[in-house]
Formats: structure tokens, sequence, C-alpha cells
């Protein structure tokens, strides 16, 4: 209902302004120290409203009630209990859910704040890095696209948009100068996300990070982007960096060079059936004839679904006609 919605977009835009009036405050010393030792700047703080959620289970709770009612506070996401229904939301007494961490907001298309992302500043196996908000009534985190409200003018006009893993690659990139850039948040991409997408562009620069949750992913991402007729192209970074790591330590001209040397999903993915499965005996090119074949079978153009069985056959050195006809085969079961 309307004005349930309407007084949770207040309570999220109440409580940004109090995580970031806390991150200005002497109990954040610790947060803003690991935060310019991210390279994390004044003008990104302020840009991204990034805050911080202080170390207390009751304090935003009990300034929040003096505008809120119980029953947003509940809805918000904001706060959890030791009892929680099924969507995750607390039936019980309220504390923050957020605690100790740095805070930032995650906006719908508009710009208005729906959710949190917090990170933890000090990790370990009792806490996780990142905790998010649950679902609410406004916030479905698999509809959602970290950055869009910021990047979406620039994807326009470039008509492509760069994918992201984490919210820290994607603001790095974006405050970098590379401004088409989303996060999906460390999920693969959606078919709510691709739909979403696909009103802004239809072109997609994959660049998650360099390793096994990143490649998988990437994997998963290119499936439905393909699927739906993107054009999708694939970065991977040297040196075992993600984007915001690379961006900071090699620079953005270096960035910007990686970008333009994305190469086409097709090569990416018989790169990826190469290293998993070097095909040295019948065997092993059989696995990785049947590694690409979904992938290869998913290309709706006829052309480049040819394109692709051509390059897979050359790369894995098969011949191409029997290539087809295993393409063939498999489809006929
Ligand atoms: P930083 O250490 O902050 O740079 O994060 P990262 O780049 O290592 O993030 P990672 O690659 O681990 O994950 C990418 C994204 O996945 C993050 O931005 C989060 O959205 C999400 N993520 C990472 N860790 C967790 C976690 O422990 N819980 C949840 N729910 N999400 C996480
Ligand atoms: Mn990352
Ligand atoms: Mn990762
Ligand atoms: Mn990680
Ligand atoms: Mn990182």
């Amino acid at each position: 209902e309307a004005g349930l919605r309407r007084q949770l977009l207040d309570v999220h835009e109440a409580a940004t302004q109090y995580f970031q009036a806390a991150l200005n405050s002497p109990m954040a010393a610790r947060a803003r120290e690991y935060m310019s030792g991210r390279g994390i700047t004044p003008e990104t703080v302020q840009r991204f409203r990034i805050g911080f959620a202080p170390d207390d289970f009751n304090h935003m709770r009990d300034e929040l009630r003096k505008h809120f009612s119980e029953e947003v506070l509940r809805a918000s996401g904001l706060f959890t209990s030791k009892e929680q229904d099924q969507q995750g939301l607390p039936t019980g007494n309220l504390y923050a859910r957020f605690r100790n961490r740095v805070t930032f907001p995650i906006c719908n298309e508009q710009g208005k704040v729906i959710a949190f992302t917090a990170r933890a500043l000090l990790p370990d196996e009792k806490t996780p890095k990142y905790l998010n908000s649950p679902e609410t009534a406004l916030y479905t985190k698999g509809q959602v696209l970290f950055n869009l409200d910021k990047a979406k003018a620039a994807i326009r006009a470039q008509d492509y948009a760069l994918l992201v893993e984490g919210q820290m690659d994607c603001i790095s990139v974006f405050m970098a100068g590379i401004q088409p850039v989303l996060a999906t948040s460390g999920t693969a991409f959606t078919e709510a996300q691709v739909r979403l997408l696909s009103r802004f562009t239809k072109r997609v620069v994959v660049n998650f990070d360099p390793d096994t949750a990143g490649a998988t992913a990437a994997e998963k991402s290119i499936a439905l982007l393909t699927e739906e007729d993107f054009e999708v192209k694939v970065v991977t970074l040297e040196g075992g960096l993600d984007p915001d790591r690379f961006v900071r330590e090699q620079g953005i001209q270096a960035y910007g060079a990686a970008l333009r040397g994305a190469r086409r999903h097709s090569d990416y993915l018989i790169e990826r059936a190469r290293t998993q499965f070097p095909p040295r005996t019948p065997e092993a090119k059989v696995k990785a004839v049947n590694y690409l074949m979904p992938h290869i079978r998913r290309v709706p153009s006829a052309i480049q679904r040819d394109a692709f069985i051509t390059d897979a056959a050359q790369k894995l050195g098969i011949d191409s006609s029997i290539l087809r006809q295993e393409m063939k085969q498999a489809a006929a079961n």
C-alpha cells in the first residue's frame, strides 16, 4: 500500500542520514581510517552517501521511533530481533541489524535509498564480510542493480554497461571516471536484472572477480545475457586483482586498456574450456565440447552460433563439421 511504501522510503532516508552523521562522529574514527586505507575519499563518501553503523543495538531504533511507527520500523529491514519471520523480518523486540559496519545505501532507479549493504571493518568467521538488508516491500534483491541511478545516463549515452560484482568495485571504477558501471552485488545476474538493463542497452562488458566465485557468476551472467540477445564481452584482469584493487594499484589508464581488450564471450568461454580440459586427448575434447555446448546453443543468432562453433572447433583441434554434427545430435536428444 502506498502509505507504507512512502514511509519505508522516508525511514531509509532517515537511516541514511543517521549513518552519515555517525561516520563524522568520534566513535567512527576506526571506520574512517579503514576507508582512507582503501582509498575512499571524502568525495566518494559524499557521492555514495557512505556511512557508519555504530556498535550499538538500540540507539538508532530509539531515534527513529520518534518519527516512525513500530510497524514501519519492523517492515524496514533495518532491524532484527531474536525471532524472525520467513522473510527475515523481526517479530520480536527490535535491535539494529547493522552494527560496527561501513554502510552503503542501495538505491532504486530514481536514486531513493531502498536498502543497505554494510561491510565489517574486520571480517572473521563469526561476522560475514557484507551484511545486506533482507527483502522488504521496497527491496527485491534480484530486481535491483547497484548504481543504476547514477550510471543510467552514461549507459544510454555510451550504449554499454560494465558489470562488476562488488559495490566497492563499482564505486572505485565510477569515481575513477568510468560511469556506465553497475554491480550485481556478489551474485549472478537474474532475469529481472537483465530485463531492467535491456531498457538502457543491449551491450555488456562483464568484469567479475578473478576467483572461482567470480568465474561461476560470470558464466551464469553470460548465459542469461546471451540468451536475451545481448552482446557480451568479458574482461579478465591480470594479477588476480578485482576491479577496485586494479584501479587503485594500476590506475584508470591501465583499467581502460583492459576494458578495450575485452574479449567476445565466445572467446572467453572457449578459453575457459581449454583451461579446464586441455584438449590433448579425445576424452578431454569431449569434456570441453560438453562444457561449451549449452553456451553455443543459447546464442539466438544462427550466424553467431555458427561462428562460435567454427572458433571452438579450431581452438579445440576438432574438425568443425564433426562439431556441427555433434551439435545436431545433441539437439535431437
Ligand atoms: P571487499 O573486500 O570489500 O573489496 O569485497 P570483495 O570485492 O572481496 O567482495 P567479494 O568479491 O567477496 O564479493 C562481492 C560482493 O559480494 C560484495 O560486494 C557483496 O555484495 C557480496 N558479498 C561479499 N561477501 C559477502 C558476505 O559475506 N555476505 C553477503 N551477503 N554478501 C557478500
Ligand atoms: Mn570484488
Ligand atoms: Mn570475490
Ligand atoms: Mn572476496
Ligand atoms: Mn574487493
